[in-house]
This record gives structure tokens, sequence and C-alpha cells, in this order.
């Protein structure tokens, strides 16, 4: 499969986008490319690869004659067109969460498993934006000292929740600063000047949201450990991008924070920013536009001998999504 011919699904939003300059960015061969969104979009124009193209509305037969489909639109719409692009022969990268769980469905994360791709049957599966960063942190460290529990908090980017999310932060600031009236669509309440500790939706059988319970039965997927236990706590801030995590991680023995730093210092995909001194450790803002995920504020916990804590950031629509598809597309390829 020298130069693929690739179909996007969501294309007008806010992964869709993003995964069409990273494409570009690159240099991703590709002989065709076909844009697709709902019926709202069709016939929208989109700038990709030198060309204007036109959005078309999603459909059963959307994908004859295409190898490679990159599916950035909902769970639901996720169910429902991947078969029908297996069908007709494509492989499908998805970004939701529709297909992760399936024990037939790889879920990957290039640097961390990417031997999973081996074993897909048309379907490979992105984790959750969160979920990648913290892998990307954990795993290195997991073959070297082995993790026996972690908790995660984390500060997620209004990008996370969708084009629309970022235009209702925006509105917000414009309508607040005017001292104007507000409204609330997208998120569950004001996120200019608030924290809410809601990402997605409560679980009735244990009160955590789904996007905590993400965090944990993905990481243990990807990591193939099934029983590691893992506990998460999801906040919204008002950042337009970047994802910002504090991770608790519990071992067997104590372990020096500097072998920490050091094997993340030699992990493919992260960059260690950790020098207190000098103010010197990740934040969303320097994160933006990159592909690496930063971790900084390395040191031991101080209610645990055996444990450490550290900070972790990434771009949420790069690594956090885009990039991720993009990577398992090169490797499908290669
Ligand atoms: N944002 C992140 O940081 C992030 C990270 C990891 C994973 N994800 C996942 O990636 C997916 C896309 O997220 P997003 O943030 O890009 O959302 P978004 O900005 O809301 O974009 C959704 C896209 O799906 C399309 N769509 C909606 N209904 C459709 C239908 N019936 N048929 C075809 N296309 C349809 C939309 O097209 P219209 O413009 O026509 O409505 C739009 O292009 C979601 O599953 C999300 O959970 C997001």
């Amino acid at each position: 499969m020298s130069e693929p011919r690739v179909a996007v699904v969501g294309a007008t939003g806010a992964v869709g986008n993003q995964l069409l300059r990273i494409l570009e960015e690159r240099n991703f061969a590709i002989s065709d490319l076909r844009l697709l969104a709902s019926k709202r979009s069709a016939g929208i124009e989109i700038e990709a690869f030198g060309d204007v193209i036109s959005v078309s509305e999603l459909q059963e037969d959307s994908f004859e004659g295409i190898d490679i489909v990159f599916s950035a639109a909902g769970t639901d719409v996720a169910r429902w067109f991947a078969p029908y692009a297996v069908k007709s022969g494509a492989t499908v990268i998805d970004k939701s969460s529709a297909w992760r769980y399936e024990d037939d469905v790889p879920l990957v994360v290039p640097e961390i498993n990417g031997q999973d791709i081996e074993s897909h049957k048309g379907i490979i599966s992105c984790p959750n934006c969160s979920t990648i960063q913290l892998v990307m942190a954990l795993s290195p460290i997991h073959l070297r000292h082995p993790i026996r529990r972690v908790i995660a908090s984390t500060y997620q980017a209004v990008s996370g929740a969708g084009a629309l999310a970022m235009k209702e932060l925006r509105q917000q600031t414009i309508d607040i600063a005017r001292d104007e009236a507000t409204e609330i669509n997208e998120l569950p309440q004001q996120i200019l000047h608030n924290v809410i500790p809601e990402v997605e939706t409560f679980r009735e059988e244990d009160g955590y949201t789904s996007e905590e319970w993400k965090m944990a039965v993905e990481t243990r997927k990807i990591m193939h450990e099934p029983n590691l236990p893992i506990s998460a706590t999801c906040v919204r801030v008002p950042v337009y991008r970047g994802h910002s995590e504090a991770v608790n991680l519990e071992f067997d023995h104590p372990v020096d924070p500097n072998s920490i730093r050091q094997v993340l210092q030699e992990s493919p995909g992260i960059v260690v920013l950790d020098d207190p001194a000098t103010h010197t450790y990740p934040t969303p803002l320097m994160v933006e536009g990159k592909d690496e995920v930063l971790v900084g504020r390395i040191r031991r916990d101080s209610s645990n001998p055996n444990g450490i804590v550290m900070w972790v950031v990434g771009d949420n629509l790069r690594k956090g999504a885009a990039t991720n598809a993009v990577q398992i597309a090169e490797n499908i390829v290669r």
C-alpha cells in the first residue's frame, strides 16, 4: 500500500481538521482524499494538500475504493459506518470509543504497543486523549520499575469536548467581559472562571464518569496489565488546548526520582522539563502544537515511601488524537 486512498470522517471537526494538517506536515503520501461529515456540512470546502475539497455527506457506500478511513466523528456514527467501510475493504482507524473495548480490536499507541496493530481485523482504535499521554509516561516506567497503583487527576482543555466547546469558551469570554448574560450548551456548567469535575457522563454503578472509567480500562488494555489498579478524577478547565495530569505512582519499593527522570528521558515521544529552580515544568501553552508528551515535577510522594508524583502534559488534538491516528496509518503503510 504505497499511496493509499484515504477518507476522513468528521473532517469538519476539531480532530478531523487537525488530522488533515498532520497528514500534510508528515508528507503522508495519498493517491486520493475523500472528506466526509454529516448532511449539515455537505458542500463545505476544505483546503488540504494544496487542493480545495468539497465535503460529502457520510453514507453507507462512501468507502468504495478507499484503503484507509480516519474516523474522527462521535461514537454512534463510528459504530454505524465502520462495518460498511470494513466490508468494502478499508482499514478504519477510529478516534471514538465505539470499538475500543472489543477483544478483537487493537487499542494502539504506536510507541507502546505498535505490535498490536498486526492483529487487527479491519478496525484499529485510538485511545482517549487523556489515556494516550498517561500511558506514554507510565509504560516505560513500568517496564523498568513495575507500577502497583496509579492515581491520576486531570486538568482537561475544552478542545477535548470538540470544536463547539472551544467556541463556547470564546463566547463566554466575550459575554462576561461585556457584563452580558452568557449561554451554556456544550459543557455542563459555565467553564470561564471555573473548573468542572464532570468530563463526559456519570456512571450509576460507581460514581465515576465515563472519561475516568476509560482512563483505567484503556490503560490496562494498552499496557497488557488487566489488573493494574487505577483511579482517575477528570476535570475540565478553561484552557483551549492541552491536557495536564497530576499522576501518583506506587511501586513495591522506594524508587529514586532521578531514575524516573532517566527512564523518561530515554523514551521516544517524551520530553522531560523538570527544573524547579528555574520554574521549568510543562504547561498547556508550552505543549500546544507539539507531538511530544512533556513530563515534569517528578518527586517522591511525601505520603507514601514507595510513591512518586509527576506532572504530564500533552496536546490533546495532536498526540492525544490526530498524530496518534496518523502514526498508526504510517505503520499500516510500512
Ligand atoms: N477533541 C479531542 O481532544 C479528542 C481527543 C481524542 C478523541 N476524540 C474523539 O474524536 C472524535 C471527534 O471529536 P472532535 O473533538 O473532533 O468533535 P467535533 O469537533 O464535535 O467534530 C465532530 C465531527 O463529526 C462529524 N459528524 C457528526 N455527526 C455526523 C454524522 N451523522 N455523520 C458524519 N459525520 C458526523 C461532524 O460533522 P458536522 O460538522 O457535519 O457536524 C464533525 O466533523 C470523538 O469521538 C471524540 O471523542 C477527541
